[in-house]
């Protein structure tokens, strides 16, 4: 199923099986929408569906994002759809033309400076896909959500500044109730299940990844990429590789999740029959320390690391005049064309490094229901970085 580690490991066993199932074994084609075709699961799902060995399929494809289709991205057989569903005219127009779909990869968001304002439009978008697809796709019969981490921890603008409400008490697992604070993933995961209420046989799975280790030059929260294009400009400038993180992050165990292993856990929900109507953790199932992948970026990119003394400093500021940087970067390197805001996602950097506690997901109840596979975060971490090289992303 998967092209580019081949390790799918007993997961994907688990999933042949029930390829063979007399359930798969019909001949009914399976047509995926995916809404973010671009982003960093988005990519790894329009990679993977469309393969004759890929679970359920080969896969029919329709991608949609607000942008037109990118140099960058694989020739695969996906149809691609430019659409802004945040335009509900556009939205009703053209996916409603999409009669045939059978499972609905929502692997989307627009970003705002409030959790309030991401309740609004991440809400709007969802709704306004539901209602194109709904009345027309007779054959619907799956939707996979994917949200996160911040399910157990709450959002971005509560994690960065004082709050009388206390996340979690890690590991995270599914079951844990809700955070009493406004959450853009509790507003989808209300509207699928009403979605799902008022549609027979509609199922649903819900999928919470960590922080994710994928390949998109277009992702709003691509780490990788932004901490390669950070490593690219301190290479160019003659600098060692600074760890602009704090302590913990540092020195404390954390997970992530494969862009590849999540889109093949959500292909998995979608046609196994025990994965219906829940939600999953998805993590690579090990742990690692940033101390260790900063060491591994530092040799990818033949550069040294200075020595760390707890003090880190804000990427948003230090690479914000960098913009010149990059774009001589990519003329020197004749790289495919992109702007550093597109590849430097520093605000995202600085959260994921600047973690303010530990963080692990549970993957008990993933493994329970059947689905097996992990990745090692140290060949991924390695591996996408080779992927943005060899599609010359970054030098
Ligand atoms: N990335 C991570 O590390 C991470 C970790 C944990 C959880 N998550 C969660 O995973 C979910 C999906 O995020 P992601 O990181 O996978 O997404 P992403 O990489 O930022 O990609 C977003 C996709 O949505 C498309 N899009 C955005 N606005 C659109 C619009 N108005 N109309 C049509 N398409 C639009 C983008 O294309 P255009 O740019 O062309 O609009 C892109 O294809 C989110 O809930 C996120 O919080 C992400």
């Amino acid at each position: 199923m998967s092209t580019r580690t081949g390790s799918i490991g007993p997961g994907g066993r688990k999933v042949e099986q029930i390829v063979e199932s007399s359930e798969v074994k019909s001949e009914k084609q399976r047509v995926a929408l995916i809404i973010g075709v671009t982003g960093i699961v988005g990519n790894s799902l329009a990679e993977i569906l469309p393969l004759s060995d890929t679970p359920g399929g080969p896969w029919k494809v329709y991608g949609v994002a607000r942008r037109p289709k990118p140099n960058w991205s694989a020739d695969t057989a996906v149809h691609y759809i430019q659409c802004d569903v945040l335009n509900r005219e556009e939205t009703l127009e053209k996916i409603s033309a999409l009669k045939d779909v059978t499972t609905l990869f929502w692997v989307c968001w627009v970003s705002r400076q409030t959790e309030e304002q991401n309740c609004e439009d991440n809400g709007r978008i969802f709704n306004n896909v539901l209602d194109a697809l709904l009345p027309n796709a007779e054959n619907l019969e799956h939707i996979c959500l994917q949200t996160g981490r911040k399910h157990y921890i709450g959002p971005f603008d509560r994690i960065s500044r004082n709050r009388n409400i206390q996340p979690h008490e890690p590991p995270f697992h599914e079951e844990l109730p809700r955070l009493p604070e406004p959450n853009f993933y509790y507003i989808l995961e209300d509207i699928l299940f009403d979605a799902a209420k008022k549609r027979e046989r509609l199922t649903w799975s819900i999928h919470r990844p960590a922080v994710i280790f994928g390949f998109s030059p277009w992702s709003l929260m691509n780490v990788i990429g932004t901490l390669s294009v950070y490593a690219a400009i301190c290479k160019h400038e003659g600098l060692p590789l600074k760890y602009p993180g704090n302590k913990n992050a540092w020195e404390l165990f954390v997970d992530a999740s494969d862009a590849e292993l999540i889109a093949e856990q959500e292909i998995w929900a979608a046609i196994d029959p025990y994965a219906k109507n829940m939600a999953f953790n998805c993590v690579n199932g090990d742990v690692f320390r940033w101390k260790k992948l900063w060491k591994l970026m530092a040799e990818k990119f033949e550069l040294e690391v200075p020595s760390y003394e707890g003090e880190g400093f804000s990427l948003a500021k230090a690479m914000k005049d960098k913009g010149p940087v990059w774009d001589a970067i990519v003329k020197e390197n004749n790289l495919l064309p992109t702007k550093v805001e597109e590849v430097g996602n520093w605000w995202f950097a600085d959260h994921v490094l600047n973690a303010p506690f530990e963080c692990a997901n549970s993957m008990n109840k993933s493994k329970e229901h059947g689905f097996f596979g992990f990745r090692d975060s140290e060949t991924s971490f390695l591996s996408w970085i080779d992927k943005m090289k060899a599609s010359n992303i970054i030098p």
